[in-house]
């Protein structure tokens, strides 16, 4: 390969500057033509391409959101955009793609590979819930910022000896709630993977009342239902004054933490190598502390596990 485009698409992810930073550095130290496409595949369809070089990067390695800013295509779903994404790079004679982004972004990727543009996937989404990596770019950023939150949270929840009920994001997943709920102590958590037994949750929160606790929080995935009915639903059972905290959209800004940028450093380093060595269709993947390629079917293959054991150790430390 002389020539590859990268954009960053779907949710915005910290670290997503930090992956475009190592794409472009790497590309350019091999001697390749980088070019960034700004807003997602929206941009590929319309042609918003801008050569970078090694300014066009300064700054930007600690800070949060995407400066190639991102989207969410609708008309990359349908065969007319998909061919259209791959005329851009035809005309321009961009021999490949570095797509950062989830599981819907590899998706536009492949639709691409089969029209003869070698792509890789860099996974950087919140949610860590790309099969295959045991990290994606944003999750460690995102846990910390709850847990941020959550510390305030509890000095009012304290003084006023309330039950905070708080929902955090990740789709389908609760692997923000269950690492982030571990870490700030939460009494409970509640998970889109485990149902939920709310009888239970009421009797831990009565013990501990008993035992002289005058607050609680409960961490809620946004997957596993709404927190102000489970708040509605506990406060019935326990007659604990309940209050509920959306986090939302403050999950996903906030500069990157260390290991996030040195993910996504690895990870856009490891997707030049990639190219360079003629591969195409694959993802970058973190396992055992090492970047790697593998396969982007494996990205939508059979979920990722839920973290079992660290549930039951979140559930037996906060017995
Ligand atoms: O996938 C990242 C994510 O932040 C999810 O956790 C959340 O459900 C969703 O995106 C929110 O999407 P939007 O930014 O479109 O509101």
């Amino acid at each position: 390969v002389q020539s590859i485009a990268v954009l960053t698409s779907g949710g915005d992810a910290p670290g997503m500057n930090a992956a475009i930073r190592a794409v472009v550095r790497k590309g350019i130290y091999h001697g390749l033509k980088v070019f960034g496409i700004e807003r997602g595949y929206e941009g590929l369809i319309h042609g918003m391409f801008r050569e970078m070089n090694l300014g066009t990067v300064a700054d930007i390695v600690h800070r949060g959101g995407t400066m190639l800013m991102t989207a969410r295509s609708q008309e990359m779903l349908t065969p007319e955009g998909q061919k259209k994404a791959a005329e851009q790079l035809h005309h321009r004679g961009i021999d490949a793609l570095v797509v950062i982004g989830g599981d819907g972004s590899f998706r536009g990727a492949q639709t691409l590979s089969v029209q003869s543009i070698p792509v890789i996937g860099i996974p950087a989404t919140i949610d860590n819930d790309i099969p295959g990596t045991e990290l994606t770019i944003g999750f460690d950023t995102a846990v910390n910022t709850v847990i941020e939150s959550v510390s305030k949270i509890r000095d009012t929840a304290t003084s006023h000896e309330r039950t905070f009920l708080v929902e955090v994001m990740g789709r389908k997943s609760g692997s923000i709630a269950l690492q982030a709920g571990l870490a700030c102590g939460a009494e409970s958590i509640i998970v889109p993977e485990i149902e939920a037994d709310l009888d239970e949750v009421s009797s831990k929160l009565l013990r501990g009342h008993q035992r002289g606790k005058n607050h609680s929080i409960i961490l809620v995935a946004e997957g596993a239902g709404s927190a102000y009915k489970i708040g509605e639903e506990l406060r019935l059972r326990t007659g604990f004054d309940t209050r509920v905290t959306i986090l939302g959209h403050i999950q996903r800004g906030g500069n990157p933490t260390a290991l996030d940028v040195v993910t996504a450093s690895e990870m856009g380093a490891c997707a030049v190598d990639l190219l360079r060595a003629g591969k195409s269709d694959q993802m970058t993947a973190r396992i055992h502390q090492q970047v790697i390629g593998l396969p982007l079917e494996v990205a939508y293959g059979p979920g990722k596990p839920f973290n079992q054991s660290l549930y039951d150790l979140a559930n037996q430390l906060a017995i």
